[in-house]
């Protein structure tokens, strides 16, 4: 058990609300004086301790990255090994054996001459950016002009554009610093099929979450549309990049989504879940194919002028390493198999209840779509916020996607912890939805 400490939380949380801004959040709501944040403090396992000493499963893995637990003894020793070698060096014109024995690893896990070579970057977002600057300068060195590329509406893939539009980079040399891609979302397999022939011609990539499209709030898609698009793009010679940094690392059932549809993408962008939700740390994976005209030869042409200053970071690649190791070392899919059926039995106490428009479920991901009760007025996407507000009173922390309530613990959680998780939200469903939510949510 982590030691406990003593936390001055009135002070932590009046600091918080006058220096800090949260990602995706209403900060006038945050720093409402009435709005009492938990400061979390320890964690072990499935579970997490606030300020007071109060206990909650972490019911979405600490937003999607955390597999094995908190203070996993495994590789909370690999950091410490690697901390006192050394924390961070430069992988521009360096490179660390961390780095070197995570990128084999990751090779390691997919058949020969598949996806062979990796790309470091910090996070999901900076990892598909990579793949899509890596996509459109392989088609400009082969001296192609396809440099569309397609994505699914309701897909998620990141948040940076920001800061590569505000210039300057083409004074590290290369073509492309300006560049911004040229996106056309479509809806479904079919729309894409019927594009015509012109159009696909042009087409550089498709870019897809496999199996479910995540931050959508959890939409699965039909079975076979993987497999499908894998063969549709193979056979017109257009690039597939599967985005798997909500997927990867055993959340759907296997080790990648792309396994259950046996395919086996150009690129394939691996985040959140690599390094077990310790330390921010992304990889783009790709085919020798893929790779081969930046490697013949050595202008600056073929040079990909993209990277951060943390790429390749050592505790990264260390914790990254330790969590992989644990994969081979425990039965971790063999036991989540059990548990994703367990979760499956259990949902289906939520499936049963008035307010629950659907309960879908893909692997180690439940997603709880809340109907609207009583009035038209009343705002789904306000209710679910308060369901998830009121878990917590029963000891369960998770987050809404609008007007669906997400439930993905680390795998390493207990059925027993599994099960107070369901009756946490059933409880929380209950009392929201049934105490005149008019007069809460109009
Ligand atoms: C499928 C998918 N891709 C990419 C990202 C972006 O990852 P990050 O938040 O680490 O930048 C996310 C984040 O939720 C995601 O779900």
């Amino acid at each position: 058990m982590p030691p406990k400490a003593e936390w001055n939380t009135a002070a932590l949380i009046a600091a918080d609300k006058r220096y800090v801004w949260h990602p995706f959040t209403p900060m006038g709501e945050w720093c409402a004086p009435d709005h009492e944040p938990l400061v979390l403090v320890r964690g072990k396992g499935a579970l997490l301790w606030d300020s007071k000493e109060r206990q909650y499963i972490d019911g979405n893995s600490s937003i999607w990255t955390n597999i094995h637990g908190h203070n996993h003894p495994h590789i909370n020793a690999a950091i410490a090994r690697q901390l006192e070698l050394v924390a961070h060096t430069s992988f521009l014109g360096f490179t660390n054996p961390a780095a070197v024995r995570l990128a084999e690893a990751i090779v390691g896990l997919f058949p020969a001459r598949t996806l062979t070579r990796v790309f470091f970057s910090d996070d999901g977002s900076t990892g598909i950016e990579a793949a899509l600057r890596i996509v459109e300068q392989f088609w400009r060195l082969r001296g192609s002009s396809r440099a569309q590329f397609i994505a699914f509406r309701d897909g998620y893939h990141g948040d940076t554009a920001g800061a590569a539009a505000l210039g300057a980079r083409a004074m590290f040399g290369g073509e492309g610093g300006e560049w911004r891609p040229p996106v056309q979302q479509i809806g479904s397999l079919a729309e894409l099929t019927a594009l015509p022939t012109a159009a696909v011609k042009q087409i550089a990539a498709v870019v897809i979450e496999p199996l479910v499209q995540g931050a959508a709030g959890m939409k699965l898609w039909p079975k076979g549309t993987l497999a499908a698009l894998r063969a549709w793009t193979k056979g017109r010679g257009i690039l597939l990049i599967v985005d798997e940094v909500l997927t990867g690392f055993g959340r759907t059932g296997t080790m990648f989504a792309c396994d259950q549809e046996s395919v086996f993408p150009d690129l394939m962008v691996l985040g959140k879940g690599l390094s077990g939700g310790y330390l921010p740390i992304a990889l783009t994976l790709l085919s020798e194919e893929v790779f081969e005209p930046f490697s013949a030869g050595s202008s600056r042409e073929r040079t990909f002028f993209y990277g951060h200053s943390y790429t390749g970071n050592s505790l990264a690649c260390a914790a990254a390493l330790a969590s992989l190791e644990l994969f081979s070392r425990e039965p971790v899919l063999e036991l989540l198999e059990t548990k994703i059926a367990f979760l499956q039995a259990q949902a289906v106490k939520l499936r049963q209840m008035p307010w629950i428009q659907d309960v879908r479920q893909c692997g180690f991901i439940l997603a709880i779509e809340l109907s609207t009760p009583g009035p038209a007025s009343i705002d789904a996407c306000a209710l679910a916020q308060a369901v998830c507000l009121e878990a917590r009173r029963h000891g369960l922390l998770t987050r809404p996607i609008r007007n669906n309530i997400i439930l993905m613990p680390p795998f390493c959680i207990t059925k027993e912890q599994l099960r107070q998780s369901v009756t946490a939200l059933r409880a929380a469903i209950l009392r929201v939805c049934e105490s005149r939510p008019e007069a809460a949510f109009v």
